[in-house]
């Protein structure tokens, strides 16, 4: 069977950057409390009008580029994202158009922080039946304009942050290098620990003057429970795709874990023995992006030389769902 690989790595940022500080004018909060909790110092906050169509189709331009490809080569676009520009439709037909590239297919996944993994194995599967060449896969948010930025939402408003990254994934040339396998799990039980409420169609009427002066229009967090799940189902999905291929968790050169809290990953680096120079954070500097997260990663340790060709990386999720997710590639 044919083998898929990542052939290319693009992102967007948008410009303005909100430090610590900058909450601290808005809530009741600290810098020192988010950065020792989390680890996170600034995140970028989207301008009116980039939203996470805009920002994936920049991305996506970027990645097409360093693949070596013209947007004419893309004949899928796979789209995740927990805050798509509008209710519906999906963002994906939105990026289809800013790329002008009609009328290829465009799917929206709707997985939150494993949003890009579960994209991943999706193209994966697409392109080893040869059913596309290249699909473009972007995780993009805007949570910006979805938080509340006061002292009764500070616990998930200092979490986030907004940026877009985008991969090409199309069919290796070269058979030891690609994605080697994936790993999807959830547990809906859990779905309400995180997770916005309304607008509910569940709901008549879908949204009223009450329930958002509640802030039941909120994403609503409970941070103990995440985080107690996430140290257990992060190791256990890292270890998976490990043994999945017959790997030591040694032979391990690069873990790219979502970007919930760096306090999370370098608790599942050590509890696994994997060295801290061979794990990636980029929550310092952009916050939680949700389905951003890992190719924003893939772009800091492409950057920095830590991802190269021949790279064994394994690529780990854990979130709203609760869903969780794996991934080794051999880069
Ligand atoms: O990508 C999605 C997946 N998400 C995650 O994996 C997140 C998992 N959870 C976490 O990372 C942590 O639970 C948080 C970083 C979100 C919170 O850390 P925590 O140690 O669990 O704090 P807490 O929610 O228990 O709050 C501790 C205290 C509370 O005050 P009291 O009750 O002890 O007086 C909160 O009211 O900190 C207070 N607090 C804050 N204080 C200053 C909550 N948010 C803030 C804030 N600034 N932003």
């Amino acid at each position: 069977m044919k083998k898929s690989r990542i052939l290319g790595v693009g992102r967007y940022l948008p410009e303005k950057i909100v430090t610590n500080f900058d909450l601290e004018k808005m809530m009741d909060t600290t810098d020192e409390w988010i950065r020792q909790r989390t680890g996170i110092e600034q995140r970028r906050f989207a301008a009116e009008g980039e939203g996470a169509a805009l920002m994936g189709a920049r991305a996506g331009e970027e990645a097409i580029k360093n693949a070596g490809l013209k947007k004419e080569d893309i004949d899928f676009i796979i789209f995740a994202t927990l805050s798509p520009d509008y209710n519906f439709p999906g963002s994906g037909v939105f990026v289809q158009d800013l790329l002008g590239i009609e009328p290829i297919g465009a799917l929206d996944v709707r997985n939150q922080c494993t949003g890009f993994i579960y994209s991943l194995s999706i193209a994966d599967q697409f392109i080893k039946t040869g059913m596309y060449k290249h699909i473009l896969v972007i995780g993009s948010e805007v949570h910006s304009t979805g938080n509340e930025f006061t002292t009764r939402g500070r616990d998930v408003a200092v979490l986030f942050g907004d940026g877009a990254g985008a991969v090409v994934v199309g069919e290796s040339e070269d058979e030891k290098r690609g994605i080697l396998s994936t790993h999807l799990h959830s547990q809906g039980k859990y779905a309400k620990e995180l997770w916005v409420e309304a607008p509910a169609s569940i709901l008549h009427p879908r949204l009223t003057q009450e329930m958002m002066d509640q802030g039941r229009h909120y994403p609503k967090m409970n941070g103990k429970n995440v985080y107690k799940h996430a140290v257990t189902r992060m190791p256990e999905v890292i270890m998976e795709a490990v043994n999945a291929n017959g790997y030591k968790i040694s032979d391990i050169d690069l873990l790219v874990p979502h970007q919930a809290n760096m306090r999370i990953n370098e608790y599942v680096a050590g509890t696994l023995g994997i060295a801290p120079e061979k794990v990636v954070h980029n929550i310092q500097k952009y916050g939680n992006t949700t389905a951003a997260t890992i190719p924003l990663c893939f772009y800091d340790a492409i950057e920095d030389g830590r991802l190269k060709p021949g790279t064994l990386v394994c690529v780990a999720a854990f979130g709203a769902g609760f869903t969780w997710a794996s991934a080794l590639l051999r880069w």
